[in-house]
């Protein structure tokens, strides 16, 4: 329809302008000439838009070009998302009838031409999502018409001119996504008209001015992973207008006012998470009857949540995850209660808190919607209720580390959208359910460190989807399932670990060709490694010491190409020490406690300067044969490579309670690692940063601004096969893993560089030198041994990731 209309409207202005050429069409060439120069400006236009630009036709009749009615003046310039390329003229300061520049969504480069300063007509300018560079131009402040500045994702920087303070009729100010710096500027507090300001990931610094309190008209203020630091000025409680609030992300501290819900009662998005805040959670919020996103998480907040959520029909996405939420009392959880009316939400995250008590039944009347549910790292106790089972789209479970008992209801059953089911470390008993093989959708499980026991049931085969499952620290009995082979998913983890498991292990364990790690250990297997292993081409770690296995290592291993870690000690195995073990890529291998015998394969160690692993006699056992801890020694070059980048992905194994990062993964919208902040990080990906390089891709050290620690990027090749897929894979699969083996993945990036390509990238726990050659010598029994060991950087406690791969959004979205 609009269209139409404005093709009526074109229609009848080449009527008006070939009928009257005298008066109209003669009367201006600035802006044609203007035009033509920004067409010059232009390199590239895929959508050839600009063909219309030509002789031939009025100016006032190309495509993107508005003129006015009454003279034949441009007024509106829009090339928003037409994949343009180029620099913006400076003759654009000609068409001095302009209201509105729209350029959105393309490539400019270079600076803003400070001519557009002379463009007083101007009511908005829209740049955002370009590659502007510079810093704003302060001519800009003789626009005091304009309404809308949106200069948001662009590479702009410095300071925002103090000049601009004469904007007064700015209604929208978005600048999210640049480089700006030098604090909020207190001027802002003279744009009365503000009603939107989104400013988040910049580098501006400083506190929070109080002078912007005076802007009565604010409704949305975003200045999320700002640097700031501070406390919220009291005066912004007064902005009773406002209903989006996104602070996340900074340094800001202190108590929320007591009475905030009482000044703020419009508040829809209240976004205050990964900030240093403190004190209770104010009652006066369960007066906000608008809110639908609340994110606390990830600050310091205490005592009991006593809001009342009674009346926040909208609430759908809930975050108090890692605070130090919880009373020691045990109705801690009771405020669940209040939130049965809440019947929109969708998320609903409280893990990592201090809350006592039994899990109320209540929590079974929560909404249909729910998705995801967390409540791990608690010290709930009693059973888990059966109301659990109520929530047919719920697809994470999350409660590890918790003091719940009893048996697993059998009401989980009823979750058939269920895909990731973490129940480990708490006190359940029983046998493994049944139901397990319903959940065909199920893609992680963990029932790890629990008293389950009796046999690992044949119908988990049903779980098709599987990719990783940990069953380990239990008091499982009987043999291995052959139907647990025939999950052909199962990729990055099984764990079957420190159970009573008996038997052989089945020839189908070759059907798990995907499988990364496979821990069989402690145990009492018998028989020999079945030939079949061979298949598994995919195995980095295998670890079946403490069995009962026999035998000699099989010849069918040497096509273990992958294959990092070995450990065989504490078992039968005899035969002599296979030659083909040099060839592997091995980095750690273990066959003490053992009948081999033979040479051990050596070599590179006094080159490296490195501790020798001498033979430890504590470690030898059965006298005279060779028997004893040995590292493989591969050739000097791609050994530091290799062993330093597998050392980034995994690390020792650790069992201890409440350390680790736990389930900060679990939905956090929060993560903002933009490629251009893995380029400031790691110098440009630099030869100083890159400390491996393997066939998927390169990893490089360096510091990530919103994190502030050193951390692993692993830079995917994505011309190289199968890269993008497994970058997918890796992303999904391995920012929603806790397991001990695996070193935390903190957050991925996926974007576009400045060339247009494709670019990839995970961001993984680092883990410093000093403990690298722990892993490259694990030599030392007390080292290996003492699991209290700091082991890694600890960036545990505050650790954010992407909700989904690529999808890491920014609040508020107050458009480009
Ligand atoms: C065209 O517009 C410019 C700028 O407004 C003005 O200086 C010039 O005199 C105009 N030319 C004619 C022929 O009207
Ligand atoms: C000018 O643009 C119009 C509209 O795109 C097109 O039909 C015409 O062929 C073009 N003329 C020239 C000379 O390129
Ligand atoms: C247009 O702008 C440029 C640069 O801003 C200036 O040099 C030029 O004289 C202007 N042209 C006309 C026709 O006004
Ligand atoms: C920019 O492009 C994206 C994707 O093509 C689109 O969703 C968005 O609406 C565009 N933004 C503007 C302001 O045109
Ligand atoms: C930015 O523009 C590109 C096209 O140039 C588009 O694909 C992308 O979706 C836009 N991003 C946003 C956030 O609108
Ligand atoms: C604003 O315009 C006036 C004249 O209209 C000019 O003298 C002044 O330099 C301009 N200011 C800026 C910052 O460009
Ligand atoms: C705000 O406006 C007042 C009066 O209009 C002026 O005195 C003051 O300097 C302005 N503040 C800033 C920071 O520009
Ligand atoms: C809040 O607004 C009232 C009235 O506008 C004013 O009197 C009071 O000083 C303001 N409070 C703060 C903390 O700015
Ligand atoms: C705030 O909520 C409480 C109960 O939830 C209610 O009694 C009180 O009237 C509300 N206050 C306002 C100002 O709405
Ligand atoms: C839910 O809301 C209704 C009215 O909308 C109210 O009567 C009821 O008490 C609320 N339930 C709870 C548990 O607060
Ligand atoms: C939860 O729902 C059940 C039945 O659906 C009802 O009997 C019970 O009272 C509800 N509990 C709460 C706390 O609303
Ligand atoms: C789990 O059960 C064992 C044995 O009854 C008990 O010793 C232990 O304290 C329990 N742990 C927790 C966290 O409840």
């Amino acid at each position: 329809m609009a269209y139409h209309l404005s093709l009526f409207f074109h229609a009848m202005l080449l009527l008006l302008l070939l009928l009257c050429p005298a008066t109209t069409l003669a009367q201006n060439h600035t802006d044609h000439f203007a035009l033509l120069a920004i067409k010059s400006g232009i390199t590239h236009d895929p959508q050839r838009v600009l063909d219309s630009w030509n002789t031939s036709l009025h100016f006032c009749l190309w495509q993107g070009v508005t003129c006015g009615r009454r003279h034949a003046r441009v007024t509106k310039l829009d090339l928003g998302s037409r994949g343009i390329s180029g620099s913006l003229s400076p003759q654009i300061g000609n068409l001095s009838f302009l209201r509105v520049i729209y350029l959105a969504n393309n490539t400019f480069k270079g600076v803003i031409p400070p001519q557009v300063g002379g463009l007083f007509r101007l009511k908005a300018l829209v740049l955002g999502n370009n590659s502007f560079e510079g810093e704003v131009p302060a001519s800009l402040s003789n626009c005091t018409r304009l309404k809308h500045l949106v200069l948001a994702r662009n590479n702009l920087f410095g300071k925002l001119p103090q000049q601009l303070t004469s904007l007064v009729n700015l209604i929208r100010l978005t600048i999210h996504n640049n480089g700006f710096t030098g604090g909020i500027p207190s001027f802002l507090a003279n744009l009365t008209s503000l009603e939107i300001i989104s400013a988040a990931d910049n580098h501006l610094g400083g506190s929070i001015p109080n002078a912007l309190g005076q802007l009565h008209n604010l409704q949305e203020v975003g200045f999320s992973n700002c640097k700031l630091h501070g406390m919220i000025p009291s005066s912004l409680h007064n902005l009773s207008s406002l209903t989006i609030v996104d602070f996340s992300i900074n340094q800001i501290g202190g108590d929320l006012p007591k009475d905030i819900g009482l000044q703020l009662p419009n508040l829809e998005s209240f976004i205050i998470a990964r900030n240093k805040f403190t004190g209770t959670i104010p009652f006066s919020i369960s007066n906000c009857s608008k809110l639908g996103v609340v994110y606390l998480s990830e600050n310091d907040f205490t005592g009991k949540i006593n809001i009342d959520f009674s009346n926040m029909p909208n609430l759908r996405l809930l975050g108090l995850f890692t605070n130090s939420l919880g009373s020691s009392q045990p109705d801690d959880m009771n405020f669940i209660d209040s939130m049965t009316n809440c019947s929109n939400l969708e998320q609903f995250t409280f893990h990592e808190n201090q809350l006592t008590g039994v899990l109320p039944s209540s929590v079974g009347n929560l909404s249909s919607k729910l998705i995801y549910l967390s409540f791990g790292d608690n010290f709930i106790y009693g059973s888990l209720p059966s109301g659990i089972g109520n929530f047919a789209n719920l697809e994470w479970l999350y409660l590890t580390h918790n003091w719940f008992t009893g048996v697993i209801p059998i009401e989980l059953g009823n979750l058939r959208n269920i895909r990731l089911l973490y129940l480990g470390y708490n006190n359940f008993t029983g046998k493994i359910p049944d139901f397990i093989g319903n959940m065909s959708l199920l893609f992680q499980l963990s029932l790890v460190g629990n008293r389950l026991q009796g046999q690992i049931p044949q119908i988990i085969g049903k779980c098709k989807s599987l990719s990783s499952l940990d069953l380990s620290e239990n008091n499982l009995i009987g043999a291995i399932p052959r139907e647990l082979f025939q999950i052909s998913a199962l990729s990055i983890y099984l764990d079957l670990s420190d159970n009573n498991l008996v038997g052989p292990v089945p020839q189908e364990i070759g059907k798990l060709k995907s499988l990364t790690v496979l821990d069989l250990s402690q145990n009492d297997l018998v028989g020999a490694i079945p030939s079949a292993i061979g298949s598994c081409t995919s195995l980095e770690y295998l670890y079946l010491q403490a069995n009962s296995f026999q035998g000699p290592i099989p010849l069918t291993m040497s096509a273990l190409r992958g294959i990092r870690t070995l450990n065989l000690s504490s078992n039968n195995f005899s035969g002599q020490i296979p030659r083909f073990l040099e060839q592997l890529n091995l980095s750690s291998l273990d066959l003490s406690f053992n009948n081999f015998y033979g040479e051990v394969p050596m070599g590179g160690i006094p080159e490296l300067g490195l501790p020798k692993c001498a033979m430890s006699a504590a470690r030898l056992r059965k006298g005279s044969q060779l028997s004893r801890a040995i590292l493989v020694v591969i050739p000097l070059c791609s050994l530091l490579v290799v062993a330093m980048v597998f050392s980034l992905l995994f690390y020792l194994r650790r069992r201890r309670r409440h350390t680790q990062p736990t389930g900060a993964s679990l939905m956090q919208p929060f993560s903002r690692v933009s490629y251009g902040s893995i380029l400031k990080a790691t110098n440009g990906l630099s030869e100083q940063n890159l400390i491996g390089m393997g066939s998927f891709g390169v990893v490089y050290k360096g510091i990530i601004e919103p994190y502030g620690e050193m951390v692993a990027i692993k830079v995917l090749k994505l011309g190289h096969q199968g890269a993008l897929r497994s970058f997918m894979a890796e992303c999904e699969a391995l920012k929603n893993i806790r397991h001990r083996n695996l070193v935390k993945i903190i957050t991925s990036c996926s974007s576009v560089d400045f060339q247009g390509n494709d670019f990839k990238a995970l961001i993984y726990e680092y883990m410093p030198n000093g403990s690298l050659e722990r892993w490259l010598h694990p030599c030392s029994e007390q080292e290996t041994e003492n699991e209290e060991a700091p082991h890694r950087l600890s960036l545990s406690t505050k650790s954010v990731d992407c909700n989904r791969c690529g999808s890491c959004h920014s609040l508020p979205s107050s458009g480009i």
